[in-house]
């Protein structure tokens, strides 16, 4: 459902692999919730979005920093998009996914589905314009 796909890649090595990262959590996190029978289902799904939230979070930070270190002028411009997207992030709690839900998986659908299209978004429209390393752009 969720993976890395050649368009995505940005050629910065670092980054690619981050984003890679982030579709491997995701993926699995769908993979969770569509497997039956496994025990304490929902707070391993808890973790895992928890754990993409976190990754997310600290993969803004090294591509901030990495973008400072060239003197990148769209700095900014990345650092409200990604600060938008931690305020999304933190207001659904994602850790708060709650067995009463009356359709959880639906839930997690939603959150999964929000997260990785503005992901996939924010890759093929902002993240790869950014230089390989100091140039004039
Ligand atoms: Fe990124
Ligand atoms: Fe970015």
């Amino acid at each position: 459902m969720y993976e890395m796909k050649d368009e995505y890649l940005t050629g910065i090595e670092f980054i690619d692999n981050e984003h890679r990262r982030l579709f491997e959590i995701a993926e699995e996190t769908y993979q969770l919730k569509n497997a039956e029978f496994i025990p304490d289902k929902y707070d391993q799904i808890n973790d895992l979005l928890n754990e993409l939230k976190e990754y997310t979070i600290m993969h803004f930070s090294h591509e901030e920093e990495y973008m400072q270190s060239i003197g990148y002028k769209k700095l900014f411009t990345q650092k409200t998009q990604h600060q938008a997207f931690i305020n999304w992030l933190e207001e659904h709690e994602l850790e708060g996914i709650d067995e009463e839900y009356e359709d959880q998986d639906a839930v997690i659908d939603n959150i999964l589905k929000y997260l990785t299209d503005w992901l996939v978004n924010h890759i093929l429209y902002t993240d790869k314009q950014i230089p390989a390393s100091e140039s004039n752009s």
